[in-house]
């Protein structure tokens, strides 16, 4: 390997939520339970057993519930103590024991290209991993180690990608592979992007699936990049620059199983998924559910 891999991540958590509102009016979004885990907690998780060892989280003002989560609670920790309650005590310490969290405040909501240039003084010139967090990977499948190996290298930006039905692709960043590359390769080196592209002229159905490895050189191209879709400054448009700067940009091509949080209906689909293979309520909830959908 030519670098070490990447150990710092950064993951954005500042968007108001408001595919979820009423609840996301106190409630972060980041924080919706998968079961009675918040999906922000499983996307760590993800960062620290691939070797991910301090994480930055970037939230908005008002999120401060975020800080919280990942703060000890002596209070708490004494109560279940007292109670004898030794697996509620290793539950509400677990998520700070996956990584060192740090935190940032987004001031204004300039878009996920502003939020990750929050992460410059963090990376200090290292490599950077970025996970969105309303995509959730099944930690039986393998992306984001493929991904680190990848980066540490070839060097360059590693993305994530998943192979989506045309009529899809106009809700997600698009990788266009170089002329000539196999389709069905699970590595693909790719010449182009464009964010939220009209399925009808999209260049590929590669989508983006929120797991980047970025060099340090996306920080002078996001302070280049001017808004774009949605009036916002895309992550997209910067890693862009860079492939026509001629940094090598790669795709992994994930065909395991990954879960949406972002939409309500992906939401709910994610939580029946992960419920049934919880391991206190997963047998008892599917054979509920399998009753249930024969009796309606
Ligand atoms: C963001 C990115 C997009 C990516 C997607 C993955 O879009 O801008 O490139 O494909 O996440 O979930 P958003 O879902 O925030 O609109």
């Amino acid at each position: 390997m030519a670098h070490r891999r990447a150990r710092l991540a950064l993951i954005p958590a500042a968007g108001r939520g408001t595919r979820f509102l009423p609840l996301t009016k106190s409630v972060p979004k980041e924080l919706v339970p998968i079961v009675s885990t918040p999906a922000l907690e499983l996307v760590v998780a993800e960062a620290s057993r691939n070797g991910v060892s301090e994480v930055l989280i970037v939230v908005s003002k008002g999120k401060s519930a975020i800080a919280d989560y990942f703060a000890p609670d002596r209070g708490l920790e004494t109560l279940l103590q007292e109670k004898g309650d030794a697996a509620g005590l290793a539950s509400i310490r677990h998520a700070a024991q996956l990584a060192t969290i740090h935190h940032v405040e987004q001031s204004a909501p300039r878009g996920l290209g502003d939020a990750v240039a929050h992460g410059e003084h963090f990376a200090a010139g290292e490599a950077l991993v970025v996970l969105l967090p309303d995509d959730l990977i099944d930690e039986r499948d393998e992306l984001l180690g493929t991904m680190l190996d990848l980066q540490a290298d070839r060097g360059g930006i590693v993305l994530g990608l998943i192979d989506v039905p045309r009529a899809e692709i106009g809700k997600y960043g698009c990788a266009a592979p170089v002329p000539g590359a196999d389709p069905t390769a699970d590595v693909v080196n790719i010449a182009d992007l464009v964010e939220k592209p009209d399925p009808r002229d999209a260049p590929s159905t590669l989508a983006l699936v929120g797991r980047y490895v970025l060099p340090p050189e996306i920080f002078d191209a996001l302070r280049e990049t001017q808004p774009g879709a949605n009036d916002e400054i895309q992550l997209t448009d910067a890693i862009r620059r860079l492939a026509r700067d001629g940094v090598p940009v790669t795709g992994v091509v994930f065909r395991g199983r990954r879960y949406d949080t972002g939409d309500r209906l992906e939401y709910v689909k994610a939580v029946v998924q992960l419920a049934g293979r919880h391991p206190e309520i997963g047998s008892d909830f599917t054979a509920w559910l399998r009753e249930y959908v024969s009796r309606t």
